[in-house]
């Protein structure tokens, strides 16, 4: 499976969830998680992203582990997404912060 990372939180671009083929996203308040019986390990989300926050659970860095199950148990809960919404105003300004896990809003 494919697993969305830190640097997703507040910056929220979206990009990834047109292209993905089995509509694998969910949609937090500022964060978005795959679910991992639904991805297909197309990679097509990876470069889409303007934080570089995808990676396939085999290249997940090990700073980011945590984030298989914060994915798998998210998408559980949260509604499906499939089209390209607005950013936040600020996400500009996220982009490339560390450990926003305190600020995921669940
Ligand atoms: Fe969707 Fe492919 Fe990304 Fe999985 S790797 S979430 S199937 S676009
Ligand atoms: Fe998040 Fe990147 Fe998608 S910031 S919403 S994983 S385009």
């Amino acid at each position: 499976t494919f697993v969305v990372t830190d640097n997703c939180i507040k910056c929220k671009f979206t990009d990834c969830v047109p292209v993905c083929p089995v509509d694998a996203f969910h949609e937090g308040e500022n964060f978005l998680a795959i679910n991992p019986d639904v991805c297909i390990d197309c990679a097509l989300c990876v470069p889409e992203c303007p934080a570089e926050a995808i990676y396939q659970d085999t290249e997940l860095p090990k700073e980011q582990n945590h984030y298989l199950k914060i994915n798998a148990d998210l998408s559980e809960i949260w509604p499906n997404i499939t089209e390209l919404k607005a950013a936040p105003a600020d996400a500009e300004e996220w982009n490339g912060v560390a450990n926003k896990l305190p600020m995921l809003e669940k």
